[in-house]
């Protein structure tokens, strides 16, 4: 039998777990790696610009389809706290896609009923796309169809450190004692304390590290690799690897 964990996290069957009724076949939540954007665009002879322009295509084809799918979430590893090592102009490409992205695609999560959330410590991004992510949020707060989250100036190690530091200054005001700090303290003060558990997550472009994205979260999630590069990751791709997570015996510890 499969099992998936529901929205009180309770371990209960995977409606639909023959994948002929459900394309998620019973995952709320993927997260995907957007990996291969240099490589798609060095194959070409293109400047990687444009790979990470066709990348952002490939965003806004993926988040539609996760939507129609019926995902709950999907998480984005858009920029990572360690991008910031890339060349200058290339970080200020991928800030500039950024802008874009959210400028035009507002109002079809808008009226998609897609959230947008942001995970990382993007308040150190220009003040300017700040502003824009603040608005976005804030106008797509009340959606509940998908949320999308996009990591931004996102790493697990620096999201834990946040979640410790937090947790350290209840213990400080006495609101918690250290011995009775449990797991749901902790998921409580991730970035990611208010999405469903993370079921699949997807690396593109063949490598296979994780690279400081959703290390606590990923626990328990399914893992799928492929050696598609990101701008070529399409609805089809997603389906495969939905169909893989769907003949996946997930058991969670247990026997
Ligand atoms: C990796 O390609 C990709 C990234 C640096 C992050 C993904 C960014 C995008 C898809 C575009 C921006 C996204 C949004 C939401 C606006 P790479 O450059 O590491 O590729 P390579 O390993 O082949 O060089």
């Amino acid at each position: 039998m499969k099992l998936a964990r529901s929205k009180n996290g309770s371990l209960d069957p995977v409606q639909g777990a023959t994948g002929l009724s459900d394309p998620t076949h019973g995952a709320r939540h993927v997260a995907i790696i957007m990996d291969g954007n240099g490589r798609w665009a060095k194959r070409r002879h293109l400047p990687r610009a444009l790979g990470h322009k066709k990348g952002v295509e490939a965003v806004r084809n993926i988040v539609r389809v996760g939507g129609e799918m019926g995902l709950e979430a999907m998480t984005l590893y858009a920029f990572s706290s360690e991008n910031w090592n890339r060349p200058q102009e290339e970080v200020s490409d991928l800030m500039g896609l950024l802008r874009q992205y959210i400028q035009s695609d507002i109002e079809e999560f808008v009226e998609n009923g897609v959230r947008l959330k942001v995970i990382g410590n993007y308040k150190a991004l220009e003040p300017d796309i700040v502003a824009m992510i603040d608005n976005a949020i804030a106008r797509t707060a009340a959606n509940s169809r998908m949320t999308l989250a996009v990591a931004l100036n996102y790493g697990a190690q620096d999201e834990m450190l946040r979640a410790v530091q937090h947790i350290a200054c209840s213990v400080a005001a006495g609101d918690v004692t250290p011995e009775a700090i449990n797991i749901d303290h902790i998921s409580g003060a991730l970035d990611t304390s208010d999405l469903p558990p993370l079921d699949l997550l997807i690396r593109t472009s063949g490598e296979l590290r994780l690279s400081n994205f959703l290390l606590w979260q990923a626990a328990y999630s399914e893992l799928y690799f492929t050696d598609t590069l990101w701008p070529d990751f399409d609805q089809s791709e997603l389906e495969k690897a939905l169909q893989s997570f769907g003949h996946r015996e997930r058991r969670f510890g247990g026997r």
